[in-house]
């Protein structure tokens, strides 16, 4: 039921054509908590501001909680054809109150009210995405704590490089995990002040306090500018950007969790609950959900360019090009929620296969380093020749067909008298994870040291 309550100057009612080109009803209905949050705290500042009467006040406050509780249950089902939530709720709320409902709107703009609820928005949402981001990295960590002794090709250019352990590299997440973590927290921080009280572009003549409102809300400040807290997206922006690049490191483990699948690899298993069958080929169980990550994330991808494009051009203060800013969030957030969840419980069951990824050590040498660290270190070679020497002893392998870890000390000399028998030890692949004991290495030693790093540091966050 459209009240046209916002349209003083226009006569006519809207073509239908209009309507479904600017209507956000449709998609910004699910701010409908925000913008009742939003509007009982500007009601209270006016009341408070003596503004508005205490009686009006309370019939505003009343009215707005009674709207919230139809919302929830269903009775007032926001399909009218209102402009948008803001207007929606203030309609159903004169006309359940009548002259005090059209007395909300005083000292206040759409502008500054989108704005605000919008950024409630984002912050929530910062909050659970930082909630589920914790709850991942945890998991990671467990998985690490019982791999620290796993050895696992680690891979430069998808080719065999160094062994590392299962633990470490699962390490590797939890700490692009952790950076995304604090990349949400900042932009939480950077961005948590209140819109409110802005009015249209320029603030407003009423008595207003927006200390008031702001505290209410539960943010900082009111922000300084109105002319840039109407026209500024970068909350959105920044949420987008955090959920891409989030959205990218989520990709990348999908990315390995499916080559590792792989009957080339066969290095975990994903739970049956986590992948699916093939409509032809009886024998398949396909690694979907992890390929819907690594695919979800250009969807976020695109998000983030839309908004940035619709922004490029706009002078100040508010356009309503920026009514586009929602459906990307939305969309976004709502991916980033659902991807965090699958891949925390898709993390917590998967099942490791040592014995494969032990077997694939075997395979490129892995242990060639060891040798020319060894050759510098003991002998004194310089490392450059060090190397070419180690280049021989991985051909001489190569001709026989085993792995560098495999040859005897003898055929080792023959590269290079000054090889000692202690070298063989030091081939082997665990003893060349072992080693790695500089700081942020692979070794077991290390590795632990990362687990109890970062679990101390989720501790902190909790
Ligand atoms: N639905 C609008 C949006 O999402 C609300 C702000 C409208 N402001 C205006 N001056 N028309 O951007």
């Amino acid at each position: 039921m459209s009240k046209k309550i916002a349209s003083a100057r226009i006569s006519e009612k809207s073509s239908k054509l209009l309507q479904e080109l600017n209507n956000s009803l449709p998609f910004d209905k699910v701010l409908y908590r925000e913008d009742i949050e939003g509007s009982r705290a500007h009601a209270y500042m006016l009341s408070e501001q003596e503004i508005i009467s205490k009686k009006d006040y309370q019939q505003i406050e009343d009215g707005l909680v009674e709207i919230y509780r139809e919302i929830e249950l269903g009775e007032f089902l926001l399909d009218g054809d209102d402009e948008d939530i803001h207007m929606a709720i203030e309609g159903r709320l004169t006309d359940k109150i009548g002259d005090a409902g059209k007395r909300l709107h005083t000292a206040r703009s759409r502008n500054d009210q989108v704005a605000l609820d919008f950024r409630l928005y984002v912050q929530k949402n910062t909050q659970k995405i930082g909630d589920l981001l914790l709850k991942n990295i945890s998991t990671l960590i467990r998985v690490a704590s019982k791999n620290t002794q796993t050895l696992l090709p680690g891979m430069t250019h998808l080719q065999h490089a160094q062994p590392i352990n299962f633990g470490y590299h699962m390490m590797a997440y939890a700490s692009m995990f952790k950076r995304d973590y604090e990349r949400f927290l900042s932009s939480y921080e950077r961005n948590n002040y209140s819109p409110i009280g802005c009015a249209a572009l320029a603030g407003t003549p009423h008595p207003i306090n927006r200390k008031t409102t702001a505290q209410k809300l539960g943010f900082k400040a009111p922000t300084l500018n109105c002319l840039d807290t109407v026209s500024d997206r970068d909350f959105a922006l920044e949420i987008l950007f955090n959920i891409s690049t989030m959205m990218m490191h989520i990709s990348r483990l999908s990315e390995e969790l499916i080559l590792w699948s792989a009957s080339e690899f066969k290095f975990i298993q994903l739970s049956d609950k986590h992948a699916t069958g093939s409509s032809i080929m009886p024998q398949k169980k396909n690694p979907d959900i992890p390929e819907l990550l690594r695919g979800k994330t250009g969807r976020v991808n695109g998000n983030l360019v839309a908004l940035l494009t619709v922004m490029k051009g706009l002078p100040l203060a508010y356009n309503k090009d920026m009514q586009e800013d929602k459906e990307g969030v939305f969309d976004s957030v709502k991916t980033a929620l659902l991807s965090l969840q699958v891949l925390n419980e898709m993390m917590d069951e998967m099942s490791i296969n040592v014995e494969n990824m032990e077997k694939a050590c075997m395979v490129g040498h892995l242990s060639a380093t060891d040798l020319a660290d060894y050759l510098v270190k003991e002998v004194g070679i310089p490392f450059r020749d060090a190397y070419h020497i180690t280049g021989n002893v991985v051909n001489l392998a190569e001709d026989k067909g085993v792995d560098i870890s495999e040859l005897r000390f003898e055929e080792l000399q023959s590269i290079d008298e000054r090889i000692g028998r202690d070298v063989v030890a030091l081939l082997d692949n665990r003893a060349s994870m072992n080693a790695r004991q500089s700081e942020g290495g692979t070794s077991t030693i290390r590795t632990l040291e990362q687990i109890e790093q970062l679990t101390c540091w989720v501790d902190s966050k909790r």
